[in-house]
């Protein structure tokens, strides 16, 4: 029976058993759309945001990247000005009969392969009743198609209240912030505003997973820049030979669809990319993810076509990923890179009545924003599918080949018998690493190859062994998780070692003496 699982089941139902993902409010029956990260999944979800957090925001020095953290529930104001309030919508369509609602573009695209996104609503109605599309649940006629605003609305304050929204998107945050930020820190362009946190959209139809939900995280940068710099990124030439996947809106249209493999430098110059800035982000996401664990060859970068791209945008591409689907492989977009111009500091400008200009040599000029736009849970929905690894192929038990970098628990500590001392000196070695920084686990419990099928199965990379050797000479085992290998250390080197491995600073076999 669980060959015939999907992957996307088998994860869930690991994840669920070995704390990574939690439904939210389970007992009573769930939330849609909203998921909890359980003890091991929060490790994992903290690393991959410390990972993100080191590569595009800390170690930047030319432009700099600052780090906000901005309030989730903002005035109507804002986001009438950013365009939200009037742009932000989805087309909906609803079932009579059994009531359930579903995005409907994706009915359509669903049942007919048509790619229909940014039709209005007359047209989609349309579609559905020439193609005699019915409802996917109960097989019904559908309504007709409507038009539905994805931000979720409150009120604050007594009384009948002000309007207020919890934010779609981290980003507009950036743009309120902007002059503070540029005065405080004393920054002229080109500069970065980063943040990370919740966004919420009362999406349609949540799916199964963390693909769609209705609070999610994202991490984003919104990059400044005079616009006549856009070609004159400083760290250029450090990625500027990094090949990128790209899908051009001719290469969607061909059968099968093209997707060419061009250098980043190459894809400003023949003008497929808008400006170096842009580029450079989509360079560093190809090497970001590929270390993240996503095969290169399992996403690419998609040109959106003009009625699919946001109402702020001078061009967007998508990093997409497949995703193991059966016969047909399932898309997914896990980073929106948008080259929003000067939409919303001039917007902002204009409703709030600030002067969000800066002063640049003499010159007063609005910024363009260039933006990669990342969505925490997407990535590591995609991580976790990509990293899973089937029962029966290499060992008897399912497994993650997370890297080492995300890896939610770096380390296991086992006593190999209960008995004669061991389980003290394993529990000093487990105190000693997790004072010094380690995310470890202390296990005695069952033999020793179930212990390491356990620790397999939340993808720790390292396991360490505390057996009579060690009561004789203080040395451990360390297991490798990927090749099954062991060596042997010195009890007194095991930090040192531990983390020269988890840095990929050396190869295991160099570790210490083979087992
Ligand atoms: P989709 O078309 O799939 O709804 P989107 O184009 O609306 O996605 P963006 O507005 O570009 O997505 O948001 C930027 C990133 O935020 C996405 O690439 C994704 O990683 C994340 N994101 C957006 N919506 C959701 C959601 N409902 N659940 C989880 N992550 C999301
Ligand atoms: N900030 C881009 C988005 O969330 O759509």
């Amino acid at each position: 029976m669980s060959e015939k699982r999907s992957t996307l089941d088998k994860v869930m139902e690991v994840s669920l058993r070995r704390g990574l993902v939690f439904p939210t409010a389970e007992i009573y029956g769930g939330f849609a759309g909203v998921y909890d990260f359980g003890p091991i999944g929060s490790f994992l979800r903290e690393n991959l945001i410390n990972f993100w957090l080191n590569y595009f925001v800390k170690t930047e020095v030319d432009p700099p990247v600052y780090l906000v953290s901005g309030g989730t529930v903002l005035p109507f104001d804002v986001l009438k000005a950013s365009g939200h309030v009037d742009h932000f919508v989805d087309p909906v369509v609803e079932c009579p009969e059994c009531k359930t609602e579903f995005r409907a573009d994706h009915v359509i695209e669903d049942a007919t392969g048509q790619f229909v996104e940014g039709l209005d609503e007359q047209e989609l109605t349309r579609i559905i009743r020439e193609n005699n599309i019915r409802c996917p649940n109960c097989d019904s006629e559908l309504a007709d198609v409507t038009i539905f605003n994805l931000m979720l609305a409150t009120k604050v304050g007594g009384g009948k209240g002000k309007v207020a929204f919890l934010r779609p998107e981290t980003a507009q945050i950036m743009f309120l912030d902007f002059k503070r930020t540029a005065t405080s820190m004393r920054a002229k362009l080109p500069f970065g505003i980063a943040q990370v946190g919740s966004s919420y959209r009362n999406e349609i139809s949540p799916r199964k997973g963390l693909i769609r939900l209705r609070e999610f995280e994202q991490m984003e940068i919104e990059m400044f820049v005079d616009p006549v710099t856009l070609n004159d990124q400083p760290n250029f030439a450090e990625i500027e030979k990094v090949k990128i996947r790209l899908l051009t809106r001719e290469g969607q249209d061909k059968e099968p669809q093209e997707i060419i493999e061009i250098t980043a430098d190459e894809a400003v110059k023949q003008n497929i990319l808008p400006n170096q800035y842009f580029a450079y982000y989509l360079a560093k996401e190809t090497v970001w993810y590929t270390r993240c664990g996503i095969p290169r060859d399992k996403f690419r970068f998609r040109h959106m076509k003009p009625e699919e791209t946001p109402h702020y945008s001078g061009g967007n591409w998508d990093l997409e990923i497949e995703l193991p689907r059966g016969e047909k492989a399932q898309i997914v977009e896990i980073v929106g890179n948008a080259y929003r111009q000067a939409y919303d500091l001039g917007n902002h400008a204009k409703h709030s009545g600030e002067d969000l200009s800066i002063d640049q040599d003499g010159e007063k000029l609005i910024a363009h924003v260039v933006e990669p736009s990342f969505g925490v849970d997407r990535s590591i929905h995609c991580i976790l599918e990509h990293c899973f690894r089937e029962k029966g192929i290499d060992r008897d038990w399912i497994w993650f080949k997370f890297p080492n970098v995300i890896a939610p628990i770096s380390v296991e500590i086992f006593p190999l018998m209960r008995k004669d001392g061991m389980p003290e000196t394993a529990k000093q070695i487990y105190t000693t690493l997790k004072k010094a920084g380690f995310n470890a686990i202390y296990d005695q419990a069952g033999s020793i190859g179930r212990r390491y099928a356990r620790a397999d199965e939340i993808g720790c990379p390292y396991c360490c062994t505390i057996d009579y050797t060690t009561l004789d000479d203080n040395t451990v085992t360390i297991r490798d998780r990927d090749t099954m290998k062991q060596v042997r250390v010195p009890t007194i080197e095991l930090i040192d070692v531990l983390r020269q491995l988890l840095e990929e600073k050396i190869e295991f076999e160099e570790a210490g003496q083979p087992v």
